[in-house]
């Protein structure tokens, strides 16, 4: 099969398609036949060797942490979902045209299959952010790198969830931001005195998503330090906030509560695609940092 994988760190240049064997679904995990698969920063952070500790790349790997398709393979216990379902989630080495999924919630027929391509890492991510936080009914919660593609998602699931949601982007998104259902703040120097002059001096959460503002202008905003949550800011927790890296959630249930959301488009993710031959152009777009809604590949 085709398969997204690199031979060397660096940037988009490195991207190989390769003629690579098939991977096997092992227990408890499903196989797709992928219809669509997201890039992810993360990918990015693979791709220019951050995540390997200085070490060089001792053999060729594959990439993608979602997609979306049509199960061909079971593994061992796993029930509920047969041969031919289609479905989305979480998974590994997903940019290609077979791919193991770990995590999955069945993908509404009305579903495009790109935007189910897009949702699995983004739906978990905003979905846990905002457990953490508790946020709920009459909740006023900020989402630090709104535009983007968990904090788009973040801001409509806290609307969905009855709270109040100012969003924090650069000013070209502020019409995007209000389209969603946020607040929209442009980020930067003067954070919470922009807050304050629309009138939100004091917060019940802040999700700090984008990991660009300083921590301690973030826990200025809350009573407790605590009640903000980074997932970007790995040293957030030296002021007192919350880091999450995954794990906290029960990640079949955040995917299926999404899924409802997505089919009642409470949730709407806004999608960019591009052929498996040219994710390099999707890969330079992750790599800006400034995408907005999210980059799929479809394999
Ligand atoms: N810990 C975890 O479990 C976990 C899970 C998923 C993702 N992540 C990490 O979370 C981060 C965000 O992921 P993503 O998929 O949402 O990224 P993304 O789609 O690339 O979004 C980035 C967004 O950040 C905004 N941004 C840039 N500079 C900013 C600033 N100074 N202040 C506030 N916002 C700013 C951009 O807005 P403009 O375009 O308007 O500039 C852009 O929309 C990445 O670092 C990713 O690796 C962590």
């Amino acid at each position: 099969m085709r398969a997204l994988r690199i031979h060397a760190y660096g940037g988009p240049e490195q991207l190989r398609i390769d003629d690579v064997p098939e991977p096997h679904a092992g227990p408890g995990e499903i196989r797709i036949k992928v219809g669509a698969a997201s890039i992810n920063p993360f990918d990015g952070k693979v791709l220019r060797g951050l995540t390997s500790g200085g070490r060089p790349l001792a053999q060729p790997i594959g990439l993608g942490l979602d997609g979306a398709g049509v199960v061909d393979e079971i593994g061992d216990g796993v029930t509920g979902v047969a041969i031919g379902d289609d479905v989305f989630g979480l998974g590994r080495q997903t940019q290609a045209e077979h791919a193991v999924l770990t995590s999955w919630a069945p993908k509404p027929a009305s579903l495009d299959w790109g935007v189910a391509g897009a949702a699995g890492t983004v739906v978990e991510t905003a979905t846990r952010g905002l457990e953490l936080l508790g946020v709920g009914p009459g909740s006023t919660v900020l989402i630090d790198g709104a535009s983007g593609g968990v904090g788009a998602v973040a801001v409509q699931i806290a609307k969905a969830r009855g709270a109040t949601v100012l969003g924090s982007a650069s000013e070209r998104n502020a019409d995007y931001l209000r389209e969603i259902g946020a607040i929209p703040i442009t980020y930067g120097d003067g954070l919470a005195a922009r807050l304050a002059d629309a009138g939100y001096s004091r917060l019940d959460a802040v999700f700090d998503v984008a990991g660009k503002t300083p921590i301690a202008d973030l826990t200025g905003l809350v009573s407790d330090p605590a009640q903000v949550v980074s997932i970007a800011n790995f040293s957030a927790g030296d002021a007192g906030a919350r880091v999450t890296g995954g794990g906290e959630i029960d990640k079949a249930a955040a995917l299926a509560e999404s899924a409802r959301l997505l089919a009642e488009s409470r949730v709407v993710i806004k999608v960019q695609t591009f052929p498996l031959e040219r994710a390099a152009e999707g890969y330079a777009a992750v790599l800006s940092g400034h995408t907005r809604g999210k980059i799929v590949l479809l394999p």
